[in-house]
């Protein structure tokens, strides 16, 4: 098997791991502290997420450099291999209890992304894509939606954690598109929305002042399910997720059109 193929392999194994520890401890007592803001949650299941990854990256690839959300990795400039991973996406669905949540392993190689997995435990959907050999759900080869008219469009969108304070609150974009959209949702956790973009389960998705963490395995797995990847202007994602954009590719133009007015 190649490298990538190994590594690919990997990775699932990890997202699955953590994901059995979510499923276990879903609807469980937690330890619930708060981070940047007090709506911005972690919980003792996102460290034992990233811990249980982090921990077998060591053991198993020592020269691979890790980027991960809560501060466990070991982020070495110059590595050939860079795993950025968010050990839980959808914390506050998590501790709601509200099951839309996630791990999500992302991985580049030279600072390019080639594989991407985002596991969805409660529903046991495995989303994966390597770089130039399309995506998968669970095997079943990804396609993004044809639609073409905003108008039929189901959107995604979220709310960064400082939307309490700050004017850059995504408000007049979400405004803006709730009258010219079929539909839109914000059901938190910006990986698996990615991924339903990739899906065809939603025709688009954008977001402000994510981090690399959400959209490292999303965007690749858009990418190779035929969609597209950009910032609020149209061009190429920077990788940090502060400007995130995906669509079926259809409605990005419209999309971006809608961002600017
Ligand atoms: C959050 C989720 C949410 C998005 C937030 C993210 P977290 O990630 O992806 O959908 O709106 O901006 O920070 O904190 O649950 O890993
Ligand atoms: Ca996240
Ligand atoms: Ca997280």
């Amino acid at each position: 098997m190649s490298e990538i193929g190994r590594v690919r392999e990997l990775a699932e194994r990890l997202a699955r791991a953590a994901g059995a520890i979510q499923r276990d401890r879903y609807e469980t007592e937690l330890v619930v502290r708060t981070k940047s803001a007090s709506i911005d949650l972690v919980t003792e299941v996102d460290h034992a997420c990233e811990a249980l990854i982090v921990e077998t990256l060591h053991r198993e690839r020592p020269d691979d450099a890790i980027l991960a959300e809560e501060g466990g990795g070991d982020d070495r400039p110059g590595a050939e291999w860079r795993w950025v991973i968010d050990p839980l996406d959808g914390t506050m669905n998590y501790a709601h209890g509200y099951p839309r949540f996630c791990v999500s392993i992302g991985v580049q190689r030279h600072g390019a992304p080639c594989v991407g997995v985002v596991y969805d435990p409660l529903l046991d959907e495995l989303f994966a894509a390597t770089r130039g050999a399309g995506a998968t759900c669970n095997g079943r080869i990804l396609r993004v939606s044809d639609e073409r008219e905003l108008g039929r469009a189901l959107l995604a969108t979220g709310f960064a954690y400082d939307v309490h304070k700050s004017f850059a609150d995504n408000l007049d974009h979400f405004a803006n598109f709730v009258k010219r959209v079929r539909g839109l949702r914000r059901d938190g956790s910006a990986a698996l929305d990615l991924c339903y973009v990739a899906a065809g389960r939603f025709d688009g998705f954008w977001e402000l002042k994510l981090h690399a963490w959400d959209v490292a395995a999303g965007n690749l797995i858009v990418e190779e399910a035929g969609g597209r990847t950009s910032d609020l202007s149209g061009r190429p994602p920077t990788g940090d997720g502060r400007e995130t954009v995906a669509s079926n590719g259809h409605l990005h133009e419209q999309i971006i059109a809608v961002l600017k007015s």
